[in-house]
Order: structure tokens, then C-alpha cells, then sequence
């Protein structure tokens, strides 16, 4: 099947930053002590004010992450329909009546408006699709948007990471759901990255475990569903008849998933699962694995050479995102798959390989790494 439309959910708006801090005795830290992982910082009642630079600010949010590197790896000759659909909280009052004109950015809260701004100005191919649902209303405990703050300390080799996290009500989700049933029969992939925002479920009907299986329910039998979050989020849409396509974890989240694995015991279904982690990739196609002997039925490809580690921040979505880009428009007439690790092992090598891990991904260098693979 030619895959046509192409939809990336997004249920964590979020805007993400970069703030760099100096050692300093008035303006910044003070001390990092790398062996017990504490950061020293000066109070005000020390009359010291941090005074971070702010070195990115960039759309945040896992599926907005696998949905930049995409795009930066798309041909100029799309064909396919991309869409980042991103679901927002409902403007207060005045803020209403914000008249955007074509610009595609629709009334929601500040940081709502904000987030969307900055999806707009990172995607070039992806088209940015906003869906304002009036239950996702940041009232009482809700945060259906978030800023996150990545404090990076200057020589320290290291950095704090401030993530809010997203918190719905049952009500909530069941409007996500249902707006989703209203478009979600056009897709013929999506993508879902990350855990789901978290909830109270008064009935276990709906809950952040079985949220991802209530998806795939909604979407028609021929469309492709390439999910890359930890076992918890997975359980049930494994048990359930229909399978994501494709499934993506690290290691650690392989091995937490053991109790799955067991009750699966090498079930055969329609879903290839990848597994990786800095050594390479561990694949297993049309069949689970056998939990008495995880690795039995896996084949393992060893990701390239890296000469210098920079960052590994996003390494897994960039995978994730190499992944898809060469299952849809792969030129191997045979083994797909194997064609799509390499070129997703190609990828995640250059995003750690450069400063700017992600941003730095670039289609030719991404291309060099993959011939020099021989993986075609
Ligand atoms: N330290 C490293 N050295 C070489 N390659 C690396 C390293 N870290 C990551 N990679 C490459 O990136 C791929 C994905 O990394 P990893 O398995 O760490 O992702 P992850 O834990 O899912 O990350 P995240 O979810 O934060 O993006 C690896 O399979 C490997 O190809
Ligand atoms: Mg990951």
C-alpha cells in the first residue's frame, strides 16, 4: 500500500528551552559535584540572581520531535500529505475573539498561541494541524501545555531538566478521542511518540494505559501505526487483535516490559518491534519475542561508529523519524525493513555526532552514512 496521508499526534504541546548558566559567585551556579549528581546554586537571600542566556527555544513534545527530523529529511518531492496534529486548550475571555488570518494559528491560551507559532516556524514539508478541544482547559490540576527547561551548566558537562508534567481528566481524553474518530479514517500511517499526559480514571474505562489501544481501535484495519513509548502505554493495544505496525524502545524499556513479552510468549502478529540502544538495534518481524530466551529470535544490527558522542538528547526520536522517512519512500525492493534500520541507525549516528543534535541532522550527511553502510 502507498502510504498518502501522514498524521504525527501530538498530546504535549509544549515549548522548549535552552538556558545556559555560568559558574559564577553573583550570577549563576556555584558547584557541580559529578560524583553525587548535586548542583549548587546561589540564593537570593545571597543576593544572586541567576542570569541564564537563553540559547534555543524550539516546539517541544516527543511526536513534535520525531515530526522535525522528518521534515528535515523529506524529499523536495513529498507526494504524501504530512501532518503534525497537535491538541490544545480552548482561549479564556478576550482571547477569543484573536483574529489570526491565514496564518494557520488558531485561539487558544498564551502559552497555546506560543507553541504553535513555534511549530509553525520549525516545519517547512510537515504541515502544523491544530485541534482546540474546550475540555483540555487549564482549570484546577489540568496542564495540557507545558515550557520546559533544559538549564545547561556552562564546563560542567551536564544539565537540569524542568518538564512539567501534562495532566488531563477522563473527560478530557474521551474529547480527544472523539475528535480523533472524526478525522483519524483518513490516515494511512500515524505516529505516536511518548507517554500519554496522565489521569484519574473513575472507572478504568479510559486510562493512560489503554489510551494508545483506544487509538488504534479508531483507526481503519489497512492504516500503519508506528508508536515508540514504553511498555506500560503497550500492553494493551498488544493484546488486542490489531497491533501498531511498528514499535520503538530502548533497551531498559525492552527489559521493563518483561511481563508483556511473557504473556505473548512469541505470539506471531503483524508488528515488526525494534529495540535499541547505543550498541545498535535488536529487531524482531511478524513475531514477539520468546520470553525464555528474549533474544533468541531478534536480528541485531550494530549502529555505526561514532567518533565523537556530542549529545544523544532525542537520539531515540531521531530513530524513530529515520525509521518512517525510509519505510515510506524506500527504494529496496526487498527487505524493507533492514533498508529502514540501517537508514534510522544512520540518522540517530548523526544527531549525537554534532552539537546541535537534532537541528544538526542534515539529508546528505544522514545519506553518506547510510552508503557507507552499504545498505543498499
Ligand atoms: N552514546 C552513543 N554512542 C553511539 N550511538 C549512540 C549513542 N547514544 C545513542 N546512539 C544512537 O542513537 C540510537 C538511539 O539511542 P537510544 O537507544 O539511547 O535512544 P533513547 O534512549 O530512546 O533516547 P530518547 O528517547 O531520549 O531520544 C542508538 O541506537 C544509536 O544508534
Ligand atoms: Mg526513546
Amino acid at each position: 500500500m502507498s502510504i498518502k496521508k501522514v498524521k504525527i499526534l501530538e498530546f504535549a504541546p509544549t515549548a522548549d528551552e535552552i538556558w545556559q548558566i555560568k559558574r559564577h559567585k553573583k550570577d549563576g551556579y556555584t558547584d557541580y559535584n559529578a560524583q553525587n549528581g548535586l548542583v549548587s546554586l546561589l540564593d537570593t537571600n545571597h543576593e544572586a540572581k541567576q542570569r541564564p542566556q537563553i540559547r534555543a527555544v524550539y516546539a517541544g513534545g516527543k511526536a513534535t520531535n520525531v515530526a522535525r527530523v522528518i521534515d528535515r529529511l523529506l524529499p523536495d518531492n513529498i507526494q504524501a500529505e504530512f501532518e503534525l496534529v497537535t491538541f490544545l486548550p480552548p482561549p479564556k475571555a478576550l482571547m477569543r475573539n484573536l483574529n489570526f488570518g491565514n496564518s494557520g494559528i488558531v485561539p487558544s491560551t498564551p502559552t497555546g498561541i506560543y507553541t504553535q507559532c513555534l511549530q509553525i516556524e520549525n516545519l517547512t514539508k510537515i504541515k502544523p494541524h491544530f485541534e482546540v478541544v474546550d475540555e483540555l482547559a487549564e482549570t484546577g490540576n489540568m496542564q495540557t501545555t507545558r515550557r520546559c527547561i533544559e538549564i545547561v551548566l556552562e564546563d560542567a558537562g551536564t544539565s537540569l531538566n524542568f518538564s512539567p508534567r501534562m495532566v488531563w481528566s477522563q473527560e478530557s481524553a474521551k474529547a480527544v478521542l472523539a475528535r480523533l474518530a472524526s478525522f483519524i479514517n483518513e490516515a494511512d500511517m500515524i505516529i505516536i511518540a511518548g507517554a500519554p499526559p496522565l489521569w484519574e480514571s473513575s472507572d478504568n474505562l479510559l486510562t493512560p494505559h489503554n489510551f494508545y489501544a483506544k487509538i488504534l481501535d479508531l483507526t481503519r484495519d489497512d492504516c500503519q501505526v508506528s508508536i515508540d513509548v514504553r511498555g506500560y502505554y503497550l500492553h494493551d493495544c498488544l493484546i488486542a487483535n490489531r497491533p501498531p505496525r511498528f514499535i520503538f524502545m530502548n533497551k531498559d524499556e525492552f527489559f521493563e516490559a518483561i511481563d508483556t513479552w511473557k504473556e505473548l510468549d512469541g505470539k506471531a502478529l503483524n508488528c515488526t518491534l525494534i529495540v535499541h540502544n547505543k550498541d545498535g538495534c535488536w529487531v524482531w518481524d511478524k513475531k514477539m519475542p520468546d520470553s525464555d530466551a528474549l533474544f533468541n529470535d531478534s536480528i541485531f544490527f550494530p549502529a555505526p561508529k561514532i567518533e565523537k558522542v556530542y549529545s544523544t538528547i532525542g537520539a531515540g526520536d531521531a530513530m524513530h523519524a529515520g525509521f518512517l522517512r525510509e519505510w515510506i519512500y524506500s527504494k529496496c525492493e526487498e527487505d524493507q525493513i533492514r533498508c529502514s534500520v540501517v537508514y534510522s541507525q544512520a540518522v540517530s549516528a548523526i544527531s549525537v555526532s554534532n552539537d546541535l543534535a537534532t537541528y544538526g541532522i542534515d539529508a546528505r550527511a544522514v545519506d553518506d552514512m547510510a552508503d557507507s553502510m552499504k545498505w543498499r
